[in-house]
């Protein structure tokens, strides 16, 4: 019997955007080690890894959307071993398009998600509608999932789930996933006095709702907990009011995948020798990018938008390049198109200092961890961040600007009690550009930055520990 269902939109390896991916892939599997039986259910896409797969349909039904009836379809993936059983919710017509959020092609995101994520809450309830045993626990994550703890208590349809434990988890707080109340028609039927728990000015907002509505709110840091009570994009009054219920549980790395000794995606794995593991894995990227071989390499990973900074980080770049500092710049991205335009335009300002790489590519991402000297995160909003830990773990100095799980995992170097990065606070291109002069001050002490290397690989931000504190908060 499950006893705790995760519900995302997505699952590493099946679906991943982002963080939100890898921490679905990798949570239940370190809690169905810690004794928790644990599943997940998402949407089923049309993407790579999903049409790779055999299924097995485990139940299927109607959702009503207004006027007409949307069939849907579970699929259970049989063929691979992920630690945890993935149920997908196949639904014709919705989620059977070549991306996640955006089409992978034309990069407009959908215009129907309203629908789509509306008849995806619902599919998954009909379903645990016809279970013999229920899940104790639903965990849900982010917006898309929002309406859930609203609607097994509130909607007459799913009255044999009121019993049921609602977990959130927000995992970025900027995207609410608000609509108008005009389309409330398109909502299961709902009690009349449930009403104002859908509502946040004047919008039904599904994550308004999923924080007053779940038994338990988590947020992915507590630095991150603490920020959203003061600045939420209008949600801090309701955040902090909801105090009792709230924990910042910091996120872990899935120490199977993401491991420099074992890690398939790299061309060189780490054996005896960090130096020849940095060395060659460093080459590898020379040979592919217009880098300088003798100079330090500061990698960019990351969702191309303004959270991230990227606005702030080609600005920086020049500030520093244009004082006389040298060191390589690689970007690895894709977002919004100026922001990718100013790269690009970056890379031919600075030929042989600064390049690019303007898409998603995954198993190029674990090169860079590997092969960079330095990665850098200036971001205005970081809920938590994996991209640091994964470069701790490959033995790349992360330089970071002091904000959300950046300020829980990255300690600055030059702090009383020690710290494994480099840290800035003012999301400005100057004091960006200094952070990236003190890590090029490091990178000239060849003893300094082997002792931090070897350091910092040593640190375990494995799982584990936070498993345990998710097991808390269901009990
Ligand atoms: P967020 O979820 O906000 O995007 P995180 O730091 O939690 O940020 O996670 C980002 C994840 O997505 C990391 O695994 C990172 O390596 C990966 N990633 C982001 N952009 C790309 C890209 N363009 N190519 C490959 N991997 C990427
Ligand atoms: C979000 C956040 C990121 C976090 C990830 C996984 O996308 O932006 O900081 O690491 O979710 O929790």
């Amino acid at each position: 019997m499950l006893e705790v269902l995760h519900i995302s939109a997505e699952c590493y390896p099946a679906a991943k955007a982002g963080g939100l991916g890898d921490v679905v892939g990798a949570l239940p599997k370190y809690l169905n080690q810690a004794g928790v039986n644990t599943g997940v259910i998402m949407p089923k896409y049309k993407l790579k890894w999903i049409e790779s797969q055999s299924y097995i349909e485990v139940g299927r039904g109607m959702v009503r959307l207004d006027k007409v009836q949307v069939p849907f379809y579970v699929h259970q993936v049989m063929s691979v071993d992920l630690g945890f059983p993935l149920f997908m919710i196949d639904i014709p017509g919705l989620f059977d398009r070549n991306g996640i959020y955006t089409d992978n092609d034309t990069k407009q995101s959908y215009p129907d998600d309203v629908e789509r994520y509306l008849v995806f809450q619902q599919a998954v309830l009909h379903w645990l509608n016809g279970w013999h045993e229920k899940p104790r626990v639903l965990h849900c994550h982010d917006h898309h999932t929002g309406l859930i703890p609203f609607m097994v208590k509130h909607c007459p349809e799913f009255a044999s789930l009121a019993q049921i434990k609602t977990i959130f988890t927000i995992h970025n707080g900027v995207y609410h996933g608000a609509f108008r109340w005009s389309n409330a028609h398109l909502l299961p039927w709902f009690d009349a006095y449930a009403a104002p728990l859908l509502d946040w000015n004047n919008t039904i907002n599904p994550l308004a709702c999923a924080i007053k509505c779940c038994w338990k709110l988590t947020t992915v840091s507590p630095g991150y907990m603490q920020e959203l009570m003061t600045d939420s994009n209008g949600l801090e009054g309701l955040i902090s009011s909801e105090w009792r219920k709230a924990k910042g549980i910091i996120n872990g790395i899935d120490n199977t995948v993401w491991n420099p000794m074992t890690d398939p995606m790299l061309p060189y794995n780490l054996s005896d020798s960090i130096e020849d593991y940095k060395k060659h894995n460093r080459s590898q990227i020379l040979q592919r990018f217009n880098l300088q071989a003798d100079l330090p390499i500061v990698t960019f990973i990351g969702r191309l938008v303004g959270e991230k900074g990227a606005d702030i980080l080609p600005q920086a770049i020049r500030n520093l390049l244009y004082s006389g500092q040298r060191m390589n710049f690689l970007l690895l991205g894709t977002g919004e198109r100026h922001l990718m335009d100013m790269i690009q335009g970056l890379k031919h300002e600075f030929p042989g200092l600064v390049d690019c790489m303007l898409g998603y590519d995954e198993t190029l991402s674990h090169l860079l961890y590997a092969g960079s000297d330095f990665l850098i995160m200036p971001s205005r909003v970081e809920p938590c961040g994996l991209n640091q830990l994964y470069a701790l773990r490959y033995g790349t100095i992360p330089i970071v600007r002091k904000i959300g799980g950046l300020n829980d995992t990255v300690k600055d170097i030059d702090s009383p009690e020690g710290g494994v990065g480099i840290q800035f606070t003012n999301l400005n291109a100057e004091d960006c550009a200094y952070a990236l002069y003190r890590a090029n001050r490091i990178y000239e002490n060849k003893q300094l930055m082997s002792d931090i290397r070897a350091y910092i690989m040593s640190i375990d931000h494995s799982w584990e520990v936070s498993v345990q504190a998710y097991i808390q908060v269901y009990n």
